[in-house]
């Protein structure tokens, strides 16, 4: 019967997103027929050389803001540390992936750095993304010297398999302000093979239990479904945030993976998302959102502590409100997720120069933010650089 009507609802949600993609997409031809991991977006190809760009209007460099073309402004830097994971998410990395070299990685003086411009620009956030940033030797440097450096409130994503009281607990003290952790199953054999890792879904409940023990809250939970492996756990994953009184959000699934094997057919719409949580849990809408915030909050109709959130970049997609700009683990500003140019702030770095001529790259970086994804584009091409390089 479950099956049933989630095969219903699945239909609906590739009518919606083939309506929302033109019928020539390999991607949309693959929905329809049924076909699964064939379809791929055309690749866009990665910059070649090192490349700086384009000088923002002189008004726009006077304000000393991180300011676009759109009218968005810049408050929330995602910093990719490292490139390195010890998972392999098949909706994020392969198993063959090529890491980076070291020597091209940005230094903990240089990250401290950028941050610290990036504050007197006007970012408000910064969120320490990977790869894996627990992987990271120096993380607790890097959390000391952004917080020396800045009083911007510092978050870190995490698949935590790694995380120890005793670790989170010395990244507090540094100055860690808040934990988003990534659970997608809680299946130990699903997860195994989603994330290709020795990690269990026990470990990650343990990483969760410690980071509520050391009081690094709030903590939120992200989960990405895909059809047919892990969308009918949605309602149990839901439960995470019932029983520890967190937030447990959903993200559709994004054409952003390195082994380009996003179709629309594995994609799971949020509002599909929530009416199979809500045959278990019933839902009233928060209304409480950050308009710059990428989800959209739900508490529980019988008054249980903690909120359900759906974070819907394809069906509602929220670029107009974005205020994010990415930095990834080798030095490249990249204005946006899909972004298919990035700016090589690194040579920058690495040249003798002054932090007002690096503000006034990432003022020139962010004027060329692009309007949004475009996913429903047939001009779209799925970015070369997987979610892992680029740092959610
Ligand atoms: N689509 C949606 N979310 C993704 N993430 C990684 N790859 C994808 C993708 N292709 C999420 C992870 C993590 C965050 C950093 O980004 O689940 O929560
Ligand atoms: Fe690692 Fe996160 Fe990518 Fe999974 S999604 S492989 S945990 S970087």
């Amino acid at each position: 019967m479950v099956v049933q009507s989630t095969r219903v609802r699945g239909d609906v949600a590739v009518s919606m997103i083939e309506s929302a993609i033109p019928k020539h997409h390999a991607a949309a031809l693959a929905a329809r027929d049924g076909r699964f991991a064939l379809a791929q977006f055309p690749r866009a190809t990665a910059p070649s050389r090192p490349v700086q760009p384009p000088r923002a209007p002189e008004h726009i460099r006077a304000v000393r803001r991180m300011l676009d073309s759109h009218g968005r402004a810049i408050r929330d830097l995602r910093i990719s540390i490292t490139d390195r994971c010890n998972f392999r998410c098949t909706y994020c990395m392969e198993p063959e992936v090529r890491f980076a070299p070291r020597e091209s990685l940005l230094t903990t003086g240089e990250i401290i750095r950028v941050a610290r411009i990036a504050e007197s620009l006007g970012v408000h956030k910064i969120r320490l993304t990977g790869g894996e940033p627990t992987l990271h030797p120096d993380l607790t440097a890097i959390i000391a010297g952004i917080r020396a450096a800045t009083n911007i409130e510092i978050a870190m994503i995490t698949n935590a398999s790694l995380l120890t009281r005793d670790a989170l607990r010395a990244w507090k003290a540094a100055g860690l302000d808040r934990v988003t952790i990534s659970i997608d199953s809680l299946r130990a054999d699903l997860f195994a093979r989603l994330t290709r890792s020795t990690s269990s879904p026990a470990d990650v409940l343990a990483g969760v239990e410690a980071v509520i023990a050391e009081g690094l809250t709030p903590l939120k939970l992200n989960a990405v479904l895909i059809r047919g492996f892990n969308d009918d756990e949605a309602a149990d994953l839901a439960e995470l945030a019932r029983r520890y009184a967190i937030d447990m959000r959903f993200i559709e699934y994004m054409p952003l993976d390195s082994g380009h094997a996003w179709d629309a057919s594995k994609w799971v719409s949020a509002a599909e998302t929530r009416a199979v949580i809500e045959e278990r849990f019933p839902l009233v809408a928060c209304h409480d959102d950050d308009p710059s915030s990428t989800a959209r909050s739900f508490a529980f109709a019988d008054g249980r502590p903690g909120r359900v959130g759906f974070i819907a970049p394809i069906s509602s997609p929220f670029c107009g409100a974005c205020s994010r700009l990415r930095l990834t683990a080798d030095g490249k500003i990249r204005p946006c997720l899909f972004s298919t140019t990035e700016w090589d702030l690194r040579s920058l770095l690495r040249s003798a120069t002054t932090d007002e001529h690096i503000g006034d790259f990432l003022i020139d970086a962010t004027w060329t933010k692009q309007p949004g994804h475009g996913i429903a584009s047939p001009q779209f091409r799925q970015p070369e650089r997987p979610m892992s390089a680029i740092g959610g």
